[in-house]
């Protein structure tokens, strides 16, 4: 087992490290205040090559492995998770269901703009009733013949407003339950396509999260990722990888957060010494160390594994449980070393700990890994 990075992982998670400081951080507070969206950062990440990381150059991509993607989401996530989510969505849904599932006309038209940083991608799945039950849609694409007519409303999307391709879930022929949904491109121009309110939220609050409609939106055949019915499959294959990228956006939010309460304890003085000489807090610190370790070997593994093309389901699974779970604990311990400026904005941790809440939820819930995972290990 060889846990050394290559010279160009290495020169990766340099660049990343180096953007999320000297870029994202001088305005993370007041984007997470304003709830605004990173336009000029996004746009930078792109001629970076961080929007299509794992894409081929020859659409567009930087042509690296799942280690650099993690790595570089570790980075960007340390600083800035509403960034890194853009980033993620765009890397793990949309660029990786173009580049694996889609023809060679979708990858030209579609995958290039995405995976250049020049447009930005959405993926849609989640419904009102369809969250963690994500066979249960109501979005329907009935087919048209040469066309599908989509009809219905997608919630919680990333990106919703600022991409300019969805790739969208819908129901063609309900009585096939899920070998009757179907992965459709949707462009942002099309007409009945309206995007819908903007949520106000716990955390990552730089990203834009909305509700979408489709009234009668004529989806082209050639739109169709993959054949007819696959669509659930492709949701969960795509999910698969981008449960990675989340898992390593935990693992940043926590790695973030424990940087700041370590830095802090060194500075800061109670009862005639520093904190961290206090049994109470370097217990807590030898606690956070271990936890973030122990979820970066998985997200590694995870990532390992689909760099070797070897099945990643559970694993990925396992990343993002174990990793978002860390992120949650440790972001909260992380507010409790700096103690009342921790409750501040000024300080980040506060920030970190409404972050890290999303992992837990987005790309499937904490419960729906350990279904993936009880299933895959109670099989047979
Ligand atoms: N790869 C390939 N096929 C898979 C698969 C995978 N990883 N997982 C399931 N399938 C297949 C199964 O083999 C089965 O096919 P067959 O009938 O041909 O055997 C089919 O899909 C149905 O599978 P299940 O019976 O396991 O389905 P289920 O209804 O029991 O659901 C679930 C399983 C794991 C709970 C799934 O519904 C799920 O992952 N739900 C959560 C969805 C989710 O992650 N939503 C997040 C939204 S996207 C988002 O958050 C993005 C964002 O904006 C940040």
């Amino acid at each position: 087992m060889n846990f050394e990075l290559t010279e160009e992982q290495v020169a990766v998670r340099d660049a990343a490290r180096d953007f999320a400081q000297n870029v994202l951080k001088p305005g993370v507070i007041e984007r997470d205040r304003e709830q605004r969206f990173p336009t000029e950062e996004v746009k930078q990440l792109g001629e970076l090559g961080f929007m299509g990381i794992m894409v081929d150059p020859k659409y567009g991509g930087s042509g690296m492995d799942a280690i650099s993607y993690v790595l570089a989401m570790e980075e960007i996530s340390k600083v800035d998770a509403s960034t890194s989510v853009i980033m993620s969505v765009n890397n793990s849904l949309v660029c990786y269901g173009l580049e694996e599932y889609g023809t060679e006309e979708q990858k030209q038209k579609f995958l290039t703009p995405l995976a250049s940083g020049q447009k930005i991608g959405a993926f849609c799945l989640s419904e009102p009733e369809a969250g963690s039950d994500a066979t249960s849609q109501r979005t329907t694409a009935i087919d048209m013949g040469d066309h599908y007519l989509v009809n219905g409303t997608k919630n919680w999307i990333t990106n919703g407003g600022t991409a300019s391709t969805y790739i969208v879930i819908a129901q063609t022929d309900v009585e096939k339950g899920h070998k009757g949904i179907n992965a459709l491109i949707i462009e942002k121009d099309m007409p009945g396509f309206m995007v819908g309110a903007k949520e106000d939220k716990l955390g990552i609050r730089g990203s834009d999260t909305h509700t979408l409609m489709f009234q009668d939106v004529k989806v082209p055949k050639e739109n169709r990722l993959g054949e007819d019915g696959f669509g659930f499959k492709f949701a969960m294959k795509t999910l698969s990888g981008g449960r990675i990228g989340i898992a390593a956006q935990a693992l940043g939010i926590a790695a973030g957060a424990y940087d700041l309460a370590l830095a802090y304890s060194k500075e800061r003085k109670t009862f005639g010494k520093e904190i961290y000489k206090h049994q109470a807090i370097s217990f807590k610190l030898a606690d956070m160390a271990t936890q973030i370790e122990g979820a970066r070997l998985l997200v590694h593994k995870a990532a390992a594994l689909k760099d070797a093309g070897k099945n990643y389901d559970l694993a990925s699974s396992m990343a993002k449980l174990y990793a978002s779970e860390v992120a949650m604990m440790q972001t909260i311990e992380a507010v409790q070393i700096h103690g009342g400026y921790g409750f501040v904005k000024e300080y980040h941790v506060e920030r970190m700990m409404r972050d890290a809440k999303i992992t837990q939820i987005y790309e499937g819930t904490s419960e729906v890994q350990k279904i993936v995972i009880s299933r895959s290990i109670l099989r047979d």
